[in-house]
């Protein structure tokens, strides 16, 4: 592994912070990860798309860019196939290949930034779908020994924007391939009401998955910001969940509050509609703020620091519990 010396990870980060990397390699290749591991005396840091982590200062580290690549169907069943997936690749190229393929299951995950192998850290999710609806195994390597480990749905222990590699695991296994399950005759969901409203207005009746990618395309380029444009890391907060008593009373206070009812017995509530309500929506401060068309995202207007971001995401995570007593839990990885 060609290993160099203070990388700039400008290009390596969607937020676009200009952080250096004290060393920094290309992993191209498992056997070749494996067999360094095994030597290794460096402290590591993995590194996916960069789009999901807010880098507040220098790594004092050799960060290990994932680009482990191949998408091949590896088992195939009557109704299903189980395809396996370098952690390294795209995660958008990775659902065009499966709708070209006329493989269901990722249509409602498309064009969400990253790599596939950031994919089960978080359990991405959107428009319905949640990747551990179609999860079935990773391979990931141990940093620390250099040995292989596969882990099964059961052992990732998927929550909402959540799993054990942000927990107990935290950096500690770089994920080398992720197996799913696509469906040969794809059944589509579009119970998110946007996704209904665009295939309405287009008047599709009948829509495959390629309409639901399209519709699904169409709303996120419409409300969320496209890193090349403006710095962004997509939802900075998750969508806090609340008891049902803690619910009704804020709801005594705000009848207008947005709120889904969870199978949980939770309510979940836009993080979004809080931090509107809060005033941050479209308010910009220096070079951060919060953005006009979805407050939960925070951008980088050109020239801020992570620091600069951070202090921004505390304002609005301290104004929301002023006013509602709600802790917003930030969902981007702060390092
Ligand atoms: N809303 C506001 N103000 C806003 C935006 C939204 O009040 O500026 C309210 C509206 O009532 C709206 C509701 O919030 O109906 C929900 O908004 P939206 O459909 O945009 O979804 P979200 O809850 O804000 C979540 C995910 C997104 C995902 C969408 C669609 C989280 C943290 N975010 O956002 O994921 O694309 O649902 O499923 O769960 C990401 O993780 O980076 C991400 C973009």
């Amino acid at each position: 592994m060609k290993i160099v010396e203070n990388q700039s990870l400008l290009s390596y980060n969607t937020f676009g912070l200009d952080v250096r990397a004290k060393w920094f390699t290309r992993v191209k290749d498992v056997e070749v990860l494996v067999s360094f591991l095994k030597k290794n005396k460096r402290p590591l840091f993995i590194l996916g798309g960069g789009s999901n982590m807010l880098l507040t200062k220098d790594i004092e580290a050799l960060v290990l860019k994932n680009e482990i690549k191949g998408i091949k169907i590896i088992r195939d069943f009557k109704h299903c196939v189980h395809v396996e997936i370098g952690g390294g690749e795209v995660w958008h190229s990775f659902v065009l290949w499966a709708i070209r393929k006329k493989l269901g299951g990722v249509e409602n995950l498309s064009l969400i930034p990253g790599t596939v192998g950031a994919a089960p850290i978080q359990n991405i999710g959107a428009y319905g779908v949640e990747l551990k609806d179609i999860f079935i195994k990773l391979e990931g390597i141990e940093l620390a020994s250099g040995r292989r480990r596969i882990f099964y749905k059961k052992d990732c222990l998927f929550a909402y924007r959540d799993s054990i590699f942000k927990k107990t695991l935290k950096g500690k296994i770089f994920i080398s391939k992720v197996v799913l399950r696509l469906d040969k005759k794809p059944r589509v969901n579009t119970s998110y009401g946007a996704i209904q409203s665009v295939l309405d207005y287009k008047k599709i009746k009948a829509p495959g998955i390629k309409d639901i990618s399209k519709a699904v395309i169409e709303i996120r380029s419409s409300k969320l910001p496209d890193p090349a444009e403006l710095g962004n890391a997509g939802s900075f907060f998750k969508n806090p969940e609340i008891s049902q008593t803690a619910f009704r009373k804020l709801q005594r206070e705000f009848p207008n509050i947005v709120f889904y009812d969870l199978p949980n017995g939770k309510v979940k509530i836009p993080a979004a509609w809080l931090i509107e309500q809060c005033g941050w929506k479209g308010k910009r401060i220096g070079h951060t703020g919060s953005h006009a068309r979805q407050a939960l995202v925070i951008v980088n207007y050109g020239g801020a620091t992570g620091e600069e971001i951070k202090a921004h995401a505390y304002h609005v995570i301290d104004s929301v519990k002023e006013k509602f007593n709600i802790k917003l839990r930030p969902e981007v990885n702060i390092i």
